[in-house]
């Protein structure tokens, strides 16, 4: 297993390009299987995660090309030959749960593994099958398998009310919706913007779609999706997180083709803590002159509130603050696992269910400390950008998952920085 070497080197300065996002990505690549015509991802991210899901598309006879390095996605589901996703697969990532309301809504069937747990929570998926039973889905779970059946004259149009605005049930039901059989209308939907980013993409394919971005979403069901080509929308957590980097060691960054509309929230307390970050044509600017950050309480909420992805990172930058912050996990029950490996590098942080006490220390010491998810891996290595000395982040595949080549674009920006390849 690979680590990364991190060692507090003073002020960054120079620009960094921003990829197209994880998260939008993930659900774009299984809505080709809503149609039998090509659909072409461009601008998306090189990572772990897309070729988990292009695997797991392939697995169903679907033709994933990757050019440009990664970067353009063709793909085509003409010959769709299998309708079962393999836990093999889809345990590897939790994501792979959304090949299920598309091809329920094109083949009729599905069956799709139950997804299991992660390091960050239980994490169901009863909203994403309650959606597909209000379209009139048959569900069956037996063998940790969820055995899909459409009615046959196919899907129908339904109204959800979702109990809690879930990103990947509005997606799959969003997708789902868009074949069914008449008008559907889904209530309390989440609003990330990876959510208008799939609503776009659809209807390009010929999805009549409204209110996607809101919480009220309307779908006028249509008897086939055809192709298209879509760009992959900026990935606002690869952003907000890249804007923490000069924010906890100084300097001026450009995070190339960042928007604050993607991250009002998070801006909102960057600001509050004293960083400065400017809107340019190029994108966004954050500058610290190497003030000591103010503390700020931070809650993380849906979209459009504080995006819980960022919720780690903030908690780096809130470590060497002046002052006491405290910060509320509301979405996930157990996403505090870089508290104890932040506490080793000298951080105060008393965690109590979902609420984290962060007090302030002047400096922060490298040591070595270990990833357990996407986002606590990458806070840890901001901490190690501000702290005295050297920090060594094991298990480094976990970054892989969500972030393209973190030890080039911070070392392009003065970061010292290298990965160790694993024995
Ligand atoms: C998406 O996960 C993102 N993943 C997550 O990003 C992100 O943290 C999350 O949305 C919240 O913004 C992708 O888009 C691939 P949810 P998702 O459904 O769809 C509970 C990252 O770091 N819930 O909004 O799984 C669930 O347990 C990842 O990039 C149910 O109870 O999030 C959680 O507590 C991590 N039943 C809460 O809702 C369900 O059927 C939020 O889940 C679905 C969800």
């Amino acid at each position: 297993m690979d680590s990364i070497i991190v060692t507090g080197n003073g002020p960054l300065n120079g620009s960094i390009p921003i990829a197209g996002a994880k998260n939008a990505c993930l659900t774009l690549m299984p809505a080709t299987l809503l149609s039998d015509e090509p659909l072409t991802l461009t601008n998306a991210p090189r990572l772990s995660d897309i070729r988990t899901m292009t695997t797991l598309l392939q697995s169903l006879g679907a033709e994933v090309t990757s050019m440009q390095g990664g970067k353009v996605l063709a793909m085509s589901s003409h010959d769709l030959n299998n309708l079962t996703a393999d836990y093999d697969i889809v345990r590897k990532m939790r994501a792979s749960i959304l090949v299920l309301g598309p091809m329920l809504a094109r083949m009729g069937q599905a069956v799709v593994s139950l997804p299991g747990g992660c390091a960050i929570g239980a994490r169901p998926v009863d909203l994403h099958l309650k959606a597909l039973e209000a379209m009139g889905a048959e569900l069956e779970l037996r063998d940790g398998y969820v055995h899909a059946k459409a009615p046959a004259g196919g899907l129908k149009g339904g109204v959800v009310e979702f109990p809690f605005a879930s990103v990947g049930a509005t997606e799959n039901a969003l997708m789902a919706a868009t074949l069914a059989k008449g008008t559907t209308v889904l209530k309390n939907a989440a609003r990330e913007p990876e959510i208008v980013d799939l609503a776009d993409c659809l209807r390009k394919m010929g999805a009549q779609i409204d209110g996607d971005g809101t919480s009220t979403i309307t779908v006028q069901g249509v008897d086939r999706l055809g192709g298209a080509t879509h760009p992959v929308v900026t990935d606002r957590i690869e952003l907000g997180t890249y804007m923490l980097a000069p924010a906890i060691c100084g300097g001026e960054v450009l995070l190339e083709g960042g928007r604050i509309d993607l991250l009002n929230a998070f801006v909102e307390k960057l600001d509050a803590a004293g960083v400065n970050v400017t809107e340019t044509p190029a994108g966004l600017v954050v500058c610290n002159r190497g003030d000591r950050v103010k503390a700020v309480d931070v809650v993380t909420e849906p979209f459009p509130g504080f995006p819980t992805d960022l919720q780690a990172q903030m908690m780096a930058l809130l470590c060497t603050a002046d002052g006491v912050s405290v910060l509320e996990e509301k979405i996930f029950e157990n996403r505090f696992m870089h508290a104890p490996e932040l506490t080793r590098m000298g951080a105060k942080i008393d965690v109590h269910g979902g609420t984290a006490k962060v007090t302030g220390v002047e400096r922060l010491k490298g040591a070595p400390v270990m990833a357990t998810d996407l986002r606590a891996s990458v806070s840890l290595i901001l901490a190690g950008l501000a702290a005295e000395g050297e920090t060594i982040v094991n298990r480094v595949y976990h970054l892989d998952r969500g972030y393209e080549r973190v030890e080039e674009k911070l070392g392009n920006v003065g970061a010292k920085i290298e990965r160790v390849k694993g024995k």
